[in-house]
């Protein structure tokens, strides 16, 4: 049986935007309904953005560039889902997790589309909800 990480990984982050810290477990999208701490949810979420993450601003994307932002706009329409059903600290905590929510979509129509320009714009737009949110609930 894996184990989640610990809050030995208090630095994780910090350091996650850099890429340098990483979480152990690898999730699926079918453990985030089950998930009892908004720290799995969050965790569950920044493994399929972060490396989504540093593609903004490309030119031009691969297939499997698309396919991985699709999957990555499914899985954040799963964590932020149960972010609000579980986890919620209020209105406004929803706000933002509905606003990742439509980023997600966003991203996802833009990468069915292929469409390089409106994928990286939909990146930049749900690294910035995670930060808001993050200035504000974390
Ligand atoms: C709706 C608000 C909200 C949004 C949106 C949000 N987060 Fe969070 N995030 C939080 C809160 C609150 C915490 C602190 C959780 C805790 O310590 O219990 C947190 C913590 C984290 C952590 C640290 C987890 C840990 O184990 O300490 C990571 C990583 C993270 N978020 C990644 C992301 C990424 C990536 C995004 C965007 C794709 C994002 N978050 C969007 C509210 C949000």
């Amino acid at each position: 049986m894996l184990v989640r990480p610990t809050k030995a990984l208090l630095l994780c982050p910090l350091l996650l935007l850099a890429g340098s810290c990483a979480p152990k477990i690898v999730y699926s999208d079918a453990d985030v309904p089950k998930m009892a701490e908004l720290d799995d949810v969050m965790w569950a979420q920044a493994q399929v953005m972060d490396p989504q993450f540093k593609k903004i601003g490309r030119a031009t994307y691969t297939d499997e560039d698309y396919a991985a932002f699709i999957a990555a706009g499914a899985r954040l329409k799963l964590t932020t889902a149960r972010a609000k059903e579980t986890f919620s600290k209020g209105p406004e905590f929803n706000a933002f997790a509905d606003q990742l929510a439509a980023n997600a979509g966003e991203l996802a129509d833009a990468a069915t589309a292929k469409d390089a320009v409106k994928s990286s714009a939909a990146l930049a737009s749900a690294k910035a909800t995670c930060k808001a949110c993050h200035a504000k609930f974390k």
